[in-house]
């Protein structure tokens, strides 16, 4: 495609990145915007208002026809879900969505010695019932081929020390990603889950230096840990109709760190 002409592969969809204020979910959502997409952007934080409105912002500059809208609501809360697909179908006018990417996620670092269940549902209530939650309030406005794309983590397979609960909700939501490509696959759409290595944002500041060193050492690609350019691009790809026959999947995104 010439360099001046937009991509709008994408044009004409709706989606919904939760987590996106920020990091990995902002990224996510831009890239799906530059494709031509219109997407609600969510997030929980008072102090993270004006990131979201920045990436509105950077997204209207885009001027190729796609929309971004905001909506702050915390995904610990069970209601949350419906609340995103009514500002939704508000925001941009319309009565379907064709795609979700469940990225909003938390970290916990916590020796297993010391583990409670505040801890279980801190991390559980965000990392693996707002997923499902979510899902099952955006499917019945679902257009096909609708994508879900829920973003798992290097921790479901690698055993990161002090990381249980963590590693264990990626883990979860894989294998959640697994059964619910299966129960919507007939209606066309596909479910799959891109798992990143370390990546730059926030939530790489409480990761241990000694930690990092072994992931970085572990990492093909160049020994270097990934920024939010390498995932989001992954991400956008199975939201195109041309990844129609990769469903149940999960990517691993960590430059070769781990190889699934
Ligand atoms: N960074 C990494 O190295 C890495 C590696 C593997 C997997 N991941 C996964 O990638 C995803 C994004 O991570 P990140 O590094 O971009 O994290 P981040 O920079 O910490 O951003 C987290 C995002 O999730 C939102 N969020 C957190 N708790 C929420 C809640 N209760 N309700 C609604 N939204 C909530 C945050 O909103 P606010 O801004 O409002 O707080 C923010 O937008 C997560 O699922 C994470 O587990 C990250």
């Amino acid at each position: 495609m010439p360099a001046d002409l937009p991509n709008r592969s994408l044009g004409g969809k709706i989606a919904i990145v939760t987590g996106a204020s920020r990091g990995i979910g902002a990224g996510i959502a831009y890239e799906l915007a530059k494709n031509g997409a219109k997407v609600m952007i969510t997030y929980t934080s008072p102090t993270s208002t004006p990131l979201a409105e920045a990436l509105v912002s950077r997204i209207t500059e885009l001027n190729n026809d796609a929309a971004a809208a905001i909506v702050r609501v915390d995904l610990r809360l069970p209601e949350s879900p419906a609340a995103i697909v009514a500002a939704t179908l508000a925001a941009f006018s319309t009565t379907t969505i064709d795609i979700l990417v469940n990225n909003a996620g938390v970290e916990l670092y916590r020796p297993l010695l010391g583990t409670t269940a505040a801890d279980f549902a801190h991390v559980f209530d965000v990392n693996v019932r707002a997923p499902i939650l979510m899902t099952e309030a955006a499917l019945p406005y679902l257009r096909a081929p609708a994508r879900i794309i829920n973003i798992s983590s290097i921790g479901a397979r690698r055993g990161v020390p002090g990381y249980t609960v963590y590693d264990a909700s990626k883990a979860a939501i894989e294998g959640f990603t697994r059964a619910c490509a299966v129960e919507l696959g007939d209606a066309g759409h596909s479910v799959n889950a891109v798992a990143p290595g370390q990546v730059v944002s926030d939530m790489l500041g409480t990761v241990s230096g000694e930690i990092l060193d072994d992931l970085i050492k572990r990492t093909a690609m160049q020994h270097r840990v990934g920024v939010v350019g390498d995932i989001a691009p992954i991400v956008a790809w199975l939201a195109q109709e041309s990844s129609r026959w990769v469903t149940g999947q999960t990517i691993s995104a960590t430059g070769g760190c781990e190889m699934l």
